[in-house]
C-alpha cells in the first residue's frame, strides 16, 4: 500500500563511466518518463567510505550532478540532490545500524572486494555502507530502485533491514523495496579484463570509457579492448565462452536500443576489425552530446549548486517526516 516511488544514487568517487550510464543513468531517464515520482542522489557520504581528496570530491560531486542532467535527468521532473545536504540520510543510517546485524555486513562481497586483504584497516563506514544505502532508499519509502547487477546484494540487505524493522517494531512502516535490474547492460565489464566490471575506481583508465572522454579517446579504448580472433556468430548462443566479445556486443545493443541478437545478425561472420569501429561510432554518437552538455553545465558551478540546493529542500520535505515517524516508532 505504499505509493510507487523510485530512488537511486551514484557515488561521486571518480568520473562516471559507460557502465554507470548504461546500468543507471540511461534507465533513470526512462523511468522519469513513466510518471512515477523519481528521486536521484549524488551519494557523497558513500564516496567518503574510501579516502577522497576534499577539493576533488567537491568537483566530482558537481560533475556527477552535471552527468545526471546531461544524460536527461530533468530537475524539474525528478528530485536531484546531494546526499550530505539532507541530514536525514545519516540519522536514519544510525537507526538502521542498530537494526542490521554485523554478520550481514561481513557477508557483502563489495566490502570484501573494497577492503581487500587488510580489512581490519578499512573504515568502519565501508563496513556499514549498506545500512546507509538502506537509509537512502527507505527514508523516501522508495518502492523500486534501478541499479546495476553489482548492487543486487545491497538491495537484498535493504529489504532485510526493512523486514526486520517491521517485524521487531510490529509495524508495516517500511516498504520491501524491489530492485529494478533490467536490460542487457546490467553489468558492463572492463575493456581490459572480461572478468571485472567496468568501474570508475579501476586504476586502469583504459579499462573504462568515461563520460568525459572525447571521440578519439573512445575510439582508441575500443580499438584496444581485449577480444579474441574469432569472427562473430549470428546470435548470442555462439558467444557463451567469449566474455569479452559478449560484453562489446551487449554495449553496442544497449547503446543502440537493439537486442544483442539483432546486432549480431548484421555482423555475423565479421571480425573485430569491422565490429570495433562500428561500436566506436555508436558510442561516440550516444556519448558526445552528453559530454558536450556536461561541459556546459560545468561551466556554471553556481547553477549546479543552486539546482542541488533546491533538490535538497524538496528531498528534505519527504525525508524528515519519515525520519520523525521512524524515531517515534522506536521510542525516540
Ligand atoms: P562505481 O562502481 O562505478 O563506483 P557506483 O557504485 O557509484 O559506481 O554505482 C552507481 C550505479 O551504477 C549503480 O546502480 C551501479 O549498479 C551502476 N553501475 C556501476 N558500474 C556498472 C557497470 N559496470 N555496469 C552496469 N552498471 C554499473
Ligand atoms: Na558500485
Amino acid at each position: 500500500t505504499h505509493t510507487p516511488r523510485i530512488f537511486s544514487g551514484i557515488q561521486p568517487s571518480g568520473g562516471l563511466t559507460l557502465g554507470n550510464y548504461l546500468g543507471a543513468l540511461k534507465r533513470f531517464v526512462s523511468l522519469q518518463e513513466t510518471g512515477i515520482e523519481t528521486i536521484y542522489c549524488v551519494v557523497d557520504l558513500h564516496a567518503i567510505t574510501v579516502w577522497q581528496e576534499p577539493e576533488t570530491l567537491r568537483h566530482q560531486t558537481r560533475e556527477a550532478a552535471a552527468a545526471f542532467m546531461a544524460a536527461g535527468v530533468d530537475p524539474a521532473r525528478s528530485i536531484l540532490f546531494n546526499q550530505s545536504q539532507v541530514s536525514a540520510h545519516a540519522e536514519m543510517a544510525w537507526l538502521f545500524n542498530t537494526v542490521a546485524r554485523v554478520g550481514w555486513m561481513y557477508r557483502m562481497t563489495q566490502f570484501k572486494d573494497k577492503a581487500g586483504k587488510n580489512s581490519e584497516n578499512a573504515s568502519l563506514g565501508l563496513l556499514a555502507y549498506p545500512a546507509l544505502m538502506a537509509a537512502d532508499i527507505l527514508t523516501y519509502h522508495a518502492t523500486a530502485v534501478p541499479v546495476g547487477d553489482d548492487q543486487k546484494q545491497h538491495l537484498e540487505l535493504t529489504r532485510d533491514i526493512a523486514a526486520k524493522f517491521n517485524h521487531d517494531y510490529g509495524s508495516d512502516f517500511f516498504p520491501i523495496t524491489e530492485p529494478l535490474i533490467e536490460g542487457v547492460a546490467t553489468r558492463v565489464m572492463s575493456l581490459r579484463d572480461g572478468s571485472k566490471k567496468m568501474s570508475k575506481s579501476d586504476p586502469s583508465d583504459a579499462s573504462r570509457i568515461n563520460l568525459t572522454d572525447d571521440a578519439d579517446a573512445i575510439a582508441q579504448k575500443i580499438r584496444k579492448a581485449r577480444t579474441d580472433a574469432e569472427p562473430l556468430p549470428g546470435n548470442m548462443d555462439g558467444l557463451k565462452d567469449r566474455p569479452e566479445a559478449r560484453n562489446l556486443v551487449n554495449i553496442y545493443a544497449a547503446l543502440s536500443d537493439e537486442t544483442p541478437d539483432q546486432v549480431l545478425a548484421r555482423f555475423e561472420g565479421q571480425g573485430f576489425g569491422a565490429f570495433k569501429p562500428a561500436l566506436a561510432e555508436v558510442a561516440v554518437a550516444a556519448l558526445s552530446p552528453i559530454t558536450t552538455r556536461m561541459n556546459q553545465f560545468m561551466a556554471d558551478p553556481a547553477e549546479i549548486d543552486r539546482i542541488l540546493g533546491d533538490g535538497a529542500n524538496r528531498a528534505d520535505a519527504i525525508a524528515t517526516p519519515i525520519l520523525d515517524a521512524t524515531k517515534s516508532i522506536m521510542g525516540l
